[in-house]
Protein backbone atom coordinates (compact mmCIF):
# COMPACT_ATOMS: atom_id res chain seq x y z
CA UNK A 1 0.00 0.00 0.00
CA UNK A 2 1.31 3.44 -0.64
CA UNK A 3 -0.20 6.24 0.52
CA UNK A 4 2.50 8.83 0.64
CA UNK A 5 4.25 10.54 -2.33
CA UNK A 6 6.03 13.53 -3.10
CA UNK A 7 7.07 15.96 -5.67
CA UNK A 8 9.89 17.37 -6.22
CA UNK A 9 9.71 21.01 -7.60
CA UNK A 10 12.76 22.82 -6.01
CA UNK A 11 14.57 23.27 -9.26
CA UNK A 12 15.67 26.33 -11.28
CA UNK A 13 14.35 25.50 -14.33
CA UNK A 14 16.85 26.96 -16.42
CA UNK A 15 15.64 25.28 -19.59
CA UNK A 16 12.34 27.33 -19.45
CA UNK A 17 13.77 31.02 -19.17
CA UNK A 18 13.16 33.61 -19.20
CA UNK A 19 9.44 32.49 -17.66
CA UNK A 20 11.01 30.97 -14.93
CA UNK A 21 13.14 34.06 -13.63
CA UNK A 22 9.77 34.78 -11.29
CA UNK A 23 7.44 31.76 -12.21
CA UNK A 24 8.10 28.57 -10.92
CA UNK A 25 8.29 26.33 -13.54
CA UNK A 26 5.65 23.88 -12.04
CA UNK A 27 3.04 26.68 -12.32
CA UNK A 28 3.39 27.63 -15.72
CA UNK A 29 -0.22 26.07 -17.06
CA UNK A 30 -0.79 23.51 -20.22
CA UNK A 31 -3.97 24.70 -21.29
CA UNK A 32 -5.42 26.38 -18.32
CA UNK A 33 -3.85 24.12 -15.47
CA UNK A 34 -0.47 24.99 -13.79
CA UNK A 35 1.41 21.19 -14.57
CA UNK A 36 1.48 20.54 -11.01
CA UNK A 37 -1.81 20.18 -11.00
CA UNK A 38 -1.94 17.82 -12.90
CA UNK A 39 0.90 15.84 -11.32
CA UNK A 40 -0.87 15.77 -7.62
CA UNK A 41 -3.89 14.99 -9.82
CA UNK A 42 -2.39 11.93 -10.97
CA UNK A 43 -1.09 11.12 -7.36
CA UNK A 44 -4.72 11.56 -6.02
CA UNK A 45 -6.43 9.39 -8.48
CA UNK A 46 -3.39 6.55 -7.96
CA UNK A 47 -4.86 6.57 -4.12
CA UNK A 48 -2.07 8.45 -2.28
CA UNK A 49 -3.33 10.33 0.99
CA UNK A 50 -0.34 12.77 1.20
CA UNK A 51 1.79 14.50 -0.95
CA UNK A 52 4.56 16.38 0.36
CA UNK A 53 5.29 18.91 -2.07
CA UNK A 54 9.06 20.20 -2.25
CA UNK A 55 9.52 23.77 -2.81
CA UNK A 56 12.01 26.71 -2.67
CA UNK A 57 12.41 30.16 -2.52
CA UNK A 58 10.44 32.07 -5.37
CA UNK A 59 7.50 29.10 -5.47
CA UNK A 60 5.32 30.55 -3.14
CA UNK A 61 2.60 30.91 -5.31
CA UNK A 62 2.50 26.86 -5.92
CA UNK A 63 1.32 26.77 -2.46
CA UNK A 64 -1.31 29.33 -2.39
CA UNK A 65 -2.20 27.38 -5.64
CA UNK A 66 -3.17 24.28 -3.35
CA UNK A 67 -4.71 26.35 -0.58
CA UNK A 68 -8.31 28.09 0.05
CA UNK A 69 -8.74 31.22 -2.08
CA UNK A 70 -11.27 32.81 0.34
CA UNK A 71 -11.56 36.53 -1.16
CA UNK A 72 -12.03 35.14 -4.73
CA UNK A 73 -14.04 31.89 -3.37
CA UNK A 74 -16.83 34.51 -1.69
CA UNK A 75 -17.09 36.83 -4.69
CA UNK A 76 -18.04 33.88 -7.16
CA UNK A 77 -19.77 32.20 -4.74
CA UNK A 78 -21.90 35.48 -4.61
CA UNK A 79 -22.66 35.38 -8.25
CA UNK A 80 -23.39 32.30 -8.00
CA UNK A 81 -20.49 31.08 -10.63
CA UNK A 82 -20.68 27.52 -9.85
CA UNK A 83 -18.61 26.04 -12.61
CA UNK A 84 -15.71 28.28 -11.79
CA UNK A 85 -15.94 28.05 -7.54
CA UNK A 86 -15.69 24.49 -7.66
CA UNK A 87 -12.34 24.82 -10.36
CA UNK A 88 -11.16 27.17 -8.04
CA UNK A 89 -11.97 25.01 -4.82
CA UNK A 90 -10.52 21.72 -6.66
CA UNK A 91 -6.48 21.60 -5.85
CA UNK A 92 -6.97 22.47 -1.85
CA UNK A 93 -9.51 19.12 -2.00
CA UNK A 94 -7.19 16.13 -3.82
CA UNK A 95 -5.45 14.74 -1.33
CA UNK A 96 -3.62 16.27 1.67
CA UNK A 97 -0.53 18.08 0.75
CA UNK A 98 2.39 19.49 2.54
CA UNK A 99 5.29 21.05 1.87
CA UNK A 100 8.54 21.81 2.96
CA UNK A 101 11.70 23.57 1.19
CA UNK A 102 14.83 22.48 0.08
CA UNK A 103 17.13 25.58 0.91
CA UNK A 104 19.77 25.46 -1.70
CA UNK A 105 18.81 23.61 -5.23
CA UNK A 106 21.79 20.37 -4.29
CA UNK A 107 20.27 17.75 -7.02
CA UNK A 108 17.32 15.44 -7.03
CA UNK A 109 18.70 13.46 -4.85
CA UNK A 110 19.20 16.08 -1.78
CA UNK A 111 15.48 17.37 -2.56
CA UNK A 112 14.07 13.33 -2.12
CA UNK A 113 16.16 13.90 1.18
CA UNK A 114 14.02 16.79 2.06
CA UNK A 115 11.34 14.25 2.77
CA UNK A 116 12.39 11.98 4.97
CA UNK A 117 10.78 12.53 8.16
CA UNK A 118 7.79 13.08 6.13
CA UNK A 119 7.84 9.65 4.75
CA UNK A 120 9.27 7.78 8.00
CA UNK A 121 9.88 4.33 7.22
CA UNK A 122 7.06 3.05 4.54
CA UNK A 123 7.37 2.42 0.88
CA UNK A 124 6.62 6.12 -0.91
CA UNK A 125 6.25 7.53 -4.94
CA UNK A 126 8.09 10.27 -6.47
CA UNK A 127 6.40 12.15 -8.82
CA UNK A 128 8.81 14.83 -10.96
CA UNK A 129 6.57 17.91 -12.30
CA UNK A 130 8.06 17.76 -16.00
CA UNK A 131 6.31 14.48 -16.63
CA UNK A 132 3.16 14.95 -17.79
CA UNK A 133 1.20 11.21 -18.36
CA UNK A 134 -1.88 10.29 -19.94
CA UNK A 135 -3.42 7.10 -20.35
CA UNK A 136 -6.73 5.42 -19.57
CA UNK A 137 -5.27 4.08 -16.04
CA UNK A 138 -2.64 7.13 -14.33
CA UNK A 139 1.01 5.92 -14.66
CA UNK A 140 1.53 5.51 -10.56
CA UNK A 141 -1.24 3.39 -10.58
CA UNK A 142 -0.12 1.06 -12.46
CA UNK A 143 3.42 1.23 -11.01
CA UNK A 144 1.77 0.80 -7.74
CA UNK A 145 -0.37 -2.56 -8.54
CA UNK A 146 2.90 -3.82 -10.22
CA UNK A 147 4.60 -3.09 -6.87
CA UNK A 148 1.94 -5.20 -5.12
CA UNK A 149 2.67 -7.85 -7.52
CA UNK A 150 6.91 -7.79 -7.51
CA UNK A 151 7.55 -5.84 -4.59
CA UNK A 152 10.70 -3.99 -4.11
CA UNK A 153 11.55 -1.05 -6.34
CA UNK A 154 9.81 0.12 -9.32
CA UNK A 155 11.33 2.86 -11.73
CA UNK A 156 8.71 4.05 -14.51
CA UNK A 157 10.65 3.79 -17.87
CA UNK A 158 9.69 4.18 -22.03
CA UNK A 159 11.55 3.28 -24.94
CA UNK A 160 13.72 6.18 -26.59
CA UNK A 161 14.93 6.45 -30.12
CA UNK A 162 18.41 6.09 -30.44
CA UNK A 163 19.37 9.76 -30.49
CA UNK A 164 17.75 10.49 -27.27
CA UNK A 165 19.25 7.93 -24.98
CA UNK A 166 22.33 10.67 -23.70
CA UNK A 167 19.40 13.05 -22.21
CA UNK A 168 18.11 9.91 -19.78
CA UNK A 169 19.04 7.23 -17.32
CA UNK A 170 19.21 4.20 -19.47
CA UNK A 171 18.57 0.94 -17.61
CA UNK A 172 18.51 -3.08 -18.58
CA UNK A 173 18.79 -5.92 -16.57
CA UNK A 174 16.78 -9.64 -16.78
CA UNK A 175 13.47 -9.53 -18.32
CA UNK A 176 10.46 -10.35 -15.84
CA UNK A 177 7.55 -10.67 -18.18
CA UNK A 178 6.86 -7.94 -21.08
CA UNK A 179 6.93 -4.82 -19.33
CA UNK A 180 9.09 -5.56 -16.21
CA UNK A 181 12.90 -6.10 -16.14
CA UNK A 182 14.75 -6.73 -13.52
CA UNK A 183 17.15 -3.87 -13.50
CA UNK A 184 21.09 -4.80 -12.91
CA UNK A 185 22.79 -2.02 -14.76
CA UNK A 186 21.90 1.63 -15.08
CA UNK A 187 23.71 4.81 -16.45
CA UNK A 188 23.16 7.80 -16.39
CA UNK A 189 23.02 9.88 -19.71
CA UNK A 190 24.99 7.83 -21.57
CA UNK A 191 26.81 8.19 -25.15
CA UNK A 192 24.43 5.91 -27.47
CA UNK A 193 27.65 3.84 -28.02
CA UNK A 194 27.34 3.00 -24.47
CA UNK A 195 23.72 2.55 -23.69
CA UNK A 196 22.73 -1.09 -22.67
CA UNK A 197 19.49 -0.72 -23.62
CA UNK A 198 16.67 1.65 -24.98
CA UNK A 199 14.67 1.90 -21.68
CA UNK A 200 14.87 4.93 -20.61
CA UNK A 201 13.88 6.04 -16.99
CA UNK A 202 11.20 9.09 -16.59
CA UNK A 203 9.77 10.95 -13.59
CA UNK A 204 8.18 7.95 -11.38
CA UNK A 205 9.19 5.97 -8.86
CA UNK A 206 8.13 4.04 -5.95
CA UNK A 207 11.34 3.95 -3.40
CA UNK A 208 11.56 1.77 0.01
CA UNK A 209 12.34 4.38 2.65
CA UNK A 210 16.23 2.57 2.92
CA UNK A 211 17.19 5.04 -0.10
CA UNK A 212 17.18 8.31 2.72
CA UNK A 213 19.78 6.47 4.42
CA UNK A 214 22.17 6.10 1.44
CA UNK A 215 21.14 9.36 -0.37
CA UNK A 216 22.85 10.74 3.38
CA UNK A 217 25.95 9.14 2.68
CA UNK A 218 25.83 10.24 -1.32
CA UNK A 219 28.69 12.13 -2.70
CA UNK A 220 27.35 15.31 -5.25
CA UNK A 221 28.08 13.88 -8.28
CA UNK A 222 27.12 15.16 -12.19
CA UNK A 223 26.81 19.07 -11.99
CA UNK A 224 28.18 18.58 -8.40
CA UNK A 225 24.38 17.99 -7.55
CA UNK A 226 23.47 14.66 -5.31
CA UNK A 227 22.03 12.48 -7.81
CA UNK A 228 18.91 10.11 -7.40
CA UNK A 229 19.96 7.83 -9.79
CA UNK A 230 23.44 7.23 -7.85
CA UNK A 231 21.56 6.29 -4.94
CA UNK A 232 19.09 3.83 -6.51
CA UNK A 233 22.36 2.42 -8.23
CA UNK A 234 23.51 1.35 -4.51
CA UNK A 235 20.26 0.71 -2.95
CA UNK A 236 20.41 -2.41 -6.24
CA UNK A 237 23.09 -4.05 -4.04
CA UNK A 238 20.62 -4.84 -1.22
CA UNK A 239 17.31 -4.83 -2.74
CA UNK A 240 15.36 -5.16 -6.39
CA UNK A 241 14.90 -2.95 -8.23
CA UNK A 242 12.73 -3.34 -11.27
CA UNK A 243 12.31 -1.23 -14.62
CA UNK A 244 8.44 -0.93 -15.34
CA UNK A 245 7.50 0.02 -19.06
CA UNK A 246 4.26 2.09 -18.45
CA UNK A 247 1.51 1.98 -20.49
CA UNK A 248 0.66 5.68 -21.61
CA UNK A 249 2.36 8.60 -23.27
CA UNK A 250 5.04 11.35 -21.26
CA UNK A 251 5.38 14.77 -22.54
CA UNK A 252 8.37 16.61 -21.11
CA UNK A 253 7.10 19.71 -20.24
CA UNK A 254 10.92 21.15 -18.43
CA UNK A 255 11.31 22.16 -21.87
CA UNK A 256 10.21 24.25 -24.28
CA UNK A 257 9.30 22.02 -27.41
CA UNK A 258 7.91 19.11 -24.95
CA UNK A 259 5.62 21.56 -23.23
CA UNK A 260 4.44 23.18 -26.74
CA UNK A 261 3.68 19.65 -28.27
CA UNK A 262 1.44 19.34 -24.45
CA UNK A 263 -0.36 22.34 -24.65
CA UNK A 264 -1.35 21.45 -28.52
CA UNK A 265 -2.43 17.68 -27.78
CA UNK A 266 -4.17 18.81 -23.96
CA UNK A 267 -5.60 21.30 -26.39
CA UNK A 268 -7.11 19.13 -28.60
CA UNK A 269 -8.02 16.80 -26.06
CA UNK A 270 -10.83 19.16 -24.45
CA UNK A 271 -13.98 18.57 -26.06
CA UNK A 272 -14.53 22.51 -25.83
CA UNK A 273 -11.46 23.53 -27.78
CA UNK A 274 -11.20 20.25 -30.01
CA UNK A 275 -13.08 21.03 -33.06
CA UNK A 276 -12.73 24.97 -33.15
CA UNK A 277 -8.94 24.47 -32.55
CA UNK A 278 -8.15 21.52 -34.79
CA UNK A 279 -9.65 23.30 -37.88
CA UNK A 280 -7.37 26.03 -37.04
CA UNK A 281 -4.58 23.88 -37.38
CA UNK A 282 -5.20 22.65 -40.44
CA UNK A 283 -5.80 26.01 -41.92
CA UNK A 284 -2.41 27.44 -40.46
CA UNK A 285 -0.71 23.90 -41.46
CA UNK A 286 -2.53 24.97 -45.29
CA UNK A 287 -0.81 28.31 -44.46
CA UNK A 288 2.77 27.07 -44.20
CA UNK A 289 3.23 24.42 -46.76
P1 LIG B 1 15.66 19.05 -13.50
O1 LIG B 1 16.89 18.35 -13.89
O2 LIG B 1 14.53 19.11 -14.47
O3 LIG B 1 16.13 20.51 -13.04
O4 LIG B 1 15.18 18.44 -12.13
P2 LIG B 1 15.38 21.88 -13.02
O5 LIG B 1 16.26 22.79 -12.28
O6 LIG B 1 13.99 21.78 -12.51
O7 LIG B 1 15.26 22.31 -14.53
P3 LIG B 1 16.39 22.79 -15.57
O8 LIG B 1 17.09 21.52 -15.99
O9 LIG B 1 17.29 23.76 -14.86
O10 LIG B 1 15.59 23.42 -16.65
C1 LIG B 1 14.32 17.31 -12.06
C2 LIG B 1 13.34 17.52 -10.94
O11 LIG B 1 14.01 17.65 -9.70
C3 LIG B 1 13.64 18.83 -9.05
C4 LIG B 1 13.11 19.74 -10.13
O12 LIG B 1 12.20 20.68 -9.61
C5 LIG B 1 12.50 18.76 -11.12
O13 LIG B 1 11.18 18.41 -10.75
N1 LIG B 1 14.83 19.38 -8.36
C6 LIG B 1 16.01 19.46 -9.01
C7 LIG B 1 14.71 19.80 -7.06
O14 LIG B 1 13.62 19.75 -6.45
N2 LIG B 1 15.82 20.30 -6.43
C8 LIG B 1 17.03 20.38 -7.05
O15 LIG B 1 18.01 20.81 -6.41
C9 LIG B 1 17.12 19.95 -8.37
Amino acid sequence: MIRKAIIPAAGLGTRFLPATKSIPKEMIPVVDKPAIQYIVEEAAASGIEDVLIITGRNKQTIEDHFDKAYELEDILEKRNKVGELATVRKPAGLCNIHFIRQQEAKGLGHAVLCAKSFVGDEPFAILLGDDLITGSKPCLKQMIDEKERLGGNILATMKVDDCDVDKYGIVDGKRYHERVIQVNEMVEKPALADAPSNQAIIGRYILDSAIFSILEGTEPGKGDEIQLTDAIKKLMDTQNVYAYEFIGKRYDTGNKLGYLKATVEFALNREEFREDFYTYLEELMGETL
